[in-house]
């Protein structure tokens, strides 16, 4: 019987077409409505408000931009710069938008825009449930 020889590294190409396709929706439904919603701070294109510039206000929102790149960095698009798995952060994000912790609400107090829709949450979640599915 002759033996199936599997080329070294073909589990991870698999893997990693599997991310292909995953960005590729993400880009075009998802990555819309974090750069409106969550790029300020947990991607590379901050638009500085205008009250960065008040006395305490600059700590606070480096603080911020700071600590949100720790968990969950966007600004290589998808898999997302972050401790966690792939599907830890599908978790995660589901989570965080449903409960509406993310965008923190004093960000969505100046940012009137950046609060998330329900359909813009309907996306979101089409996303999820189709990487997910990718993956299994
Ligand atoms: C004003 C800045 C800011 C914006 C805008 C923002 N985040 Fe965050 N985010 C943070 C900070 C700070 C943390 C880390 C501390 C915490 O959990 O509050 C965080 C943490 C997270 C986490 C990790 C939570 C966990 O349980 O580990 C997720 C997921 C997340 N954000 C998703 C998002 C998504 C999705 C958006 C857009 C819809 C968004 N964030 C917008 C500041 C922000």
């Amino acid at each position: 019987m002759k033996k199936e020889v599997k080329p070294v590294g073909s589990a991870n190409d698999e893997l990693k077409q599997k991310y292909i396709q995953i960005n590729k929706l993400y880009i075009k439904t998802v990555k819309p409505i974090f750069k409106k919603s969550c790029f300020d701070c947990h991607g590379n294109t901050t638009n500085y408000p205008w009250y960065y510039k008040i006395p305490g206000v600059k700590q606070l929102i480096d603080h911020d931009i700071e600590e949100s790149k720790k968990h969950l960095d966007f600004s290589k698009d998808f898999p997302f710069v972050s401790h966690e798995t792939p599907l830890k952060d599908f978790e995660a994000i589901e989570k965080t938008m449903k409960d509406g912790s993310m965008p923190p609400l004093r960000y969505r107090i100046m940012h009137g825009d950046s609060k998330i829709t329900e359909d813009e949450m309907k996306q979101v979640e089409k996303w999820i449930k189709e990487s997910r599915e990718i993956l299994k």
